[in-house]
């Protein structure tokens, strides 16, 4: 029987041991996933110890996944893109690292957002970790016509320059919001519960316009409440799609993702 874990400070909210467990159960496969809160002070040995004890894969969440890094024996493009690890595998050659967010957000905006091609404008709205997390997926995938915006514009530019799109003030943005067949929300507004302030004026917003929350709780930020009339999604089908594309990571088998949602929907995600 394999073992599998989630590793993060903390972890005992991650929706990972339920989602990932209904996978390798409905396919029989016998294994256990399981949770461990590491803490700072011993994420040295942890990161060892986990080695040591010949864990088949495991998922990293906060605040590892750059600290995880140089303890395996090799990185994957995608988590060499992201410059961060959420995903880790055992195999012949070691411990390699993987990040299945980006790949994970893709498949979730392609899911819910049909009309979406390689020509849609997309504006991403942050410049922070998930900003960039989800730049350098889309531009992978093809996407080219994509606009940055921030609260602090610099930042915006910064990740505009480095990587040949373009960057908005959130003024600028807003005054164009017109253009644009899809916004991504990745900054923190919205993630407590009581903020009611917008990161992003939406007045000039299209109703056919896709919009995508990367937060999942709460369900509905007032970002998406505000989006009213719009095709829109939180971040719960990328939270499910970065665990599936870990899942085939580990197993070369594509999950059944109805499951994972029923799953993630009993645990009231
Ligand atoms: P993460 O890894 O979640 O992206 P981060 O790297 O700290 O976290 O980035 C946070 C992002 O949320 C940034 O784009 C930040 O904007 P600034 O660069 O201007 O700080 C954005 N953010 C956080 N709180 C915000 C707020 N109250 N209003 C607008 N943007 C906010």
């Amino acid at each position: 029987k394999k073992t599998y874990a989630v590793i993060g400070q903390p972890v005992g909210h991650s929706i990972s041991p339920t989602i990932q467990q209904v996978c390798f159960d409905a396919l029989a496969i016998e294994a256990a996933y399981v949770p461990f809160e590491i803490a700072a002070e011993k994420q040295a040995d942890a990161f060892k110890g986990l080695k040591a004890l010949g864990i088949a894969g495991f998922n990293v969440t906060a605040p590892y996944k750059e600290a995880i890094m140089p303890y395996l024996d090799g990185i994957d493009e995608s988590a060499r893109l992201a410059q961060a690890v959420n995903t880790v595998k055992q195999t012949d050659a070691g411990y390699i690292g993987y990040n299945t967010d980006g790949a994970g957000f893709i498949h979730s905006l392609k899911a819910d957002f049909k009309q979406l091609t390689t020509a849609s404008t997309i504006l991403i709205i942050g410049a922070g970790g998930a900003a960039k997390g989800i730049l350098v997926a889309l531009l992978a995938a093809g996407y080219r016509r994509i606009t940055i915006t921030n609260r602090t514009v610099s930042k915006a530019e910064q990740l505009a320059i480095a990587t040949g799109v373009e960057a908005a003030s959130l003024t600028v943005a807003a005054a164009q919001l017109e253009q644009f067949d899809c916004i991504v929300q990745t900054t923190s507004l919205g993630m407590n519960p009581t903020d009611d302030q917008l990161p992003l004026d939406l007045t000039r917003l299209r109703a056919d316009t896709f919009v995508s929350d990367l937060i999942y709780n709460p369900q509905e930020t007032a970002f998406l409440k505000a989006a009213q009339s719009n095709p829109k999604q939180n971040g719960l089908g990328m939270l499910i799609y970065q665990a599936a594309v870990a899942f085939e990571i580990w197993t070369g088998i594509w999950p059944d993702i109805d499951k994972m949602i029923a799953a993630a929907n009993e645990k009231g995600f």
